[in-house]
């Protein structure tokens, strides 16, 4: 006779093994060295795939994206971010291509800032400004991993005093690559000193494929009605303009070339494009940034943030001198970058949303890079 206990017993312990046996399969991140940095430590990188075939490889060296392959409109699969095929080619020094930057993303003038009366000196390491947080920023530093289903888990715990930032800041930055194609970036931190923090990420996009030609018939919408003007040391003013008439206005899907050479003393001050724009809604909701599609490929990115701030800027300081990826030569506006940020220079500008992080607060930030085709 059958004994229906057992056999649904049994069924249900094979339904179990085969539920299993997906969630091990579809949460697999492969671990792999890298390489080894000159004092022997080991890099390892992480591959991170989803059910579309999308990868998205990541070192823990600066928690550098060092690769984000996503179909084109045909289906075919394309690296695109700009970075290098081994870690030497990182340590040899680079701009920033991919990495995690903090302790403070963007620049701070004069490497100085005041707080709670104490004057704090940073580093400073772009002419007298300090810039993506100092000589060595969290770009250049080696990330503790861990994997947690289908997300990576990055730490790094800042010391009181590094780049002559107060307070030890524990940073903790997840990289989770989901099935609707989404890169999905969560950041947080906690500090034992009042101190300020301002992390993001440094990618170079390049939707035709990564060293394929510039960037400027890609189209791009940024949402936002302002952004903030810079001096001719690319420190912020402390004024929020208005983009309306200028080239600065992307509320339209317009050419990112279309207006890049008009006369106009920002681009001047930038080469180009390279400022922050103040995203329209509520700082710490998470809201569409930005959107930019390439024609040719019929790839598109949505950059969705709950932070106020994007900086939008198109690699106005490649010059061909790097070479990356498969050989492939790093020119004149080859990628652009939408670092999702506060205001740069905010601990010297007490008009921008706050910057500091208060001892024994939480730091929470989310930014989603989205891919799809048009
Ligand atoms: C800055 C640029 C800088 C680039 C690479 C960007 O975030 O805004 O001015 O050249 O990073 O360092």
């Amino acid at each position: 006779m059958f004994n229906f206990k057992k056999i649904i017993a049994a069924s249900i312990i094979l339904l179990t093994g085969c539920f299993l046996m997906v969630l091990e399969v579809r949460a697999d991140i492969k671990k792999e060295l890298f390489g080894k940095m000159p004092d022997g430590r080991e890099v390892d990188i992480f591959t991170l795939t989803n059910k579309n075939g999308v990868e998205v490889r990541i070192m823990s060296y600066g928690g550098i994206v060092v690769s984000i392959k996503v179909p084109d409109k045909q289906g075919r699969t394309g690296d695109v971010v700009l970075g290098f095929d081994n870690l030497e080619g990182y340590l040899k020094g680079h701009p920033y291509f991919g990495a995690i930057v903090g302790r403070y993303g963007n620049r701070i003038g004069n490497a100085r800032f005041n707080l709670n009366g104490v004057e704090y000196k940073l580093a400073a390491n772009n002419d007298q400004n300090h810039l993506h947080g100092g000589l060595t920023g969290f770009d250049k530093v080696i990330w503790a991993a861990r994997i947690d289903g289908n997300t990576l888990e990055l730490s790094y715990l800042s010391r009181d005093g590094e780049e002559g930032y107060p307070g030890n800041l524990s940073v903790k930055v997840t990289y989770t690559l989901t099935d609707q194609n989404e890169l999905k970036i969560d950041y947080f931190a906690t500090t034992d000193k009042d101190t300020v923090v301002n992390l993001t990420n440094h990618s170079y996009f390049n939707l035709a494929g990564q060293g394929s030609g510039d960037i400027l018939k890609h189209r791009l919408e940024i949402g936002a009605s302002s952004f903030t003007p810079v001096d001719s040391g690319m420190i912020t003013t402390g004024e929020i303009k208005k983009v309306v008439g200028t080239p600065f206005d992307f509320l339209k899907p317009t050419e990112i070339g279309a207006r890049v050479d008009a006369d106009d003393q920002q681009l001047k001050f930038g080469r180009g494009y390279d400022h922050n724009w103040v995203i329209n809604g509520k700082p710490g909701t998470l809201r569409l940034a930005a959107r930019v599609d390439e024609p040719s490929s019929g790839r598109q990115m949505e950059v969705w943030t709950t932070e106020p701030g994007v900086q939008f800027y198109i690699g106005n300081f490649l010059d061909g001198t790097l070479t990356g990826k498969e050989n492939k030569a790093y020119k004149f506006r080859y990628g652009f970058c939408l670092e999702t940020q506060h205001f740069p220079d905010s601990p010297n500008k007490s008009s921008f949303p706050s910057t500091v992080l208060r001892k024994g607060a939480s730091y929470k930030t989310t930014t989603i890079y989205k891919f799809s085709v048009k």
